[in-house]
């Protein structure tokens, strides 16, 4: 069943669990995460990358979506992820989506602020805004290995800032820079759990953790207990469907042009890491 994304959320942080959110480019891979999470009996969230939902292809992606998440046996949510543009916002909304991640953490503190509050005038009361305070290194949607050494320190969330800023923009949902970064990372993950504790304990909001991928489990566990209740992953699942079709290509091709059978091993191997990375969240 489709649900609003802080309801999921909230639900499962009183439960000392967060949801794991994961960016669908394609309705196979969406499929995986729904079949993952209704086994699990856990809710899932479906990411849609910006640049996909600014295509008519990825609107009708979104569209697609939303009768998957209306579909399923266990609460689903399906998010427009990064968006910086409000026209896109607007676009997936009217195509299926329920909540966006307004993402001014690029803009100067006050112009953030105001793209956050325009995302909510122009989308109403119903649809769930997730903000994002401080700035990730890396690219969303390609893994060439973000160093996080002085963009950390520069991109990390300001904590002082964190009560102004939840009020000004009423964001349901605050995603922060506490040492992640999207892609994958130069060495080990070094989050800063200080910060990420000084955050927690000046909002009620739950918080959202991107650029999980490398982030080990033994730390991800962690992150429940500080009100991260959402948690998204992309490049991980990346580089196993891409490594699983790498190897599995050559066979199918040899076997009559076999598509259909490639698809199911996309599939499973995109289901197999959702169950996983539910298994290390859920509490
Ligand atoms: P990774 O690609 O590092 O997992 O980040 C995903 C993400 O944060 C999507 O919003």
């Amino acid at each position: 069943m489709r649900t609003r994304l802080d309801h999921l959320v909230t639900s499962a942080l009183q439960h000392g669990s967060a949801v794991p959110a994961f960016t669908c480019y394609d309705f196979t891979t969406a499929m995986a995460v729904v079949a993952a999470a209704e086994e699990a009996g856990r809710g899932a969230i479906l990411l849609v990358a910006p640049k996909t939902a600014a295509t008519p292809n990825g609107l009708r992606l979104i569209g697609a979506l939303r009768g998957l998440a209306d579909a399923a046996s266990v609460p689903v949510a399906v998010q427009l992820d990064h968006a910086t543009d409000l026209q896109v916002m607007a676009d997936a909304v009217a195509a299926g989506a329920d909540s966006v991640l307004a993402d001014g953490s690029a803009l100067p503190y006050e112009d953030n602020i105001a793209l956050v509050r325009g995302a909510r005038s122009l989308l109403g009361p119903d649809v769930v805004l997730e903000a994002e305070l401080g700035g990730l290194a890396g690219d969303e949607d390609r893994a060439f290995g973000a160093d996080q050494s002085g963009v950390a320190v520069a991109g990390l969330t300001d904590s002082a800032l964190v009560e102004d800023f939840v009020s000004r923009t009423g964001a349901e949902l605050l995603a922060v820079a506490v040492g992640n970064v999207h892609g994958k990372y130069k060495g080990e993950p070094q989050l800063r759990w200080d910060v990420l504790q000084d955050i927690a304990v000046r909002t009620h909001i739950p918080l959202v953790l991107h650029g999980a991928s490398g982030i080990p489990a033994e730390e991800l566990v962690k992150a429940a207990a500080m009100n991260v209740g959402k948690v998204n992953f992309n490049t991980e699942l990346r580089t196993g469907v891409l490594a699983t079709l790498q190897d599995q290509l050559p066979g199918h091709r040899s076997d009559g042009e076999n598509l259909q059978g490639l698809l199911g091993h996309w599939n499973s191997s995109a289901r197999t890491f959702a169950a996983q990375t539910l298994a290390t969240l859920t509490r």
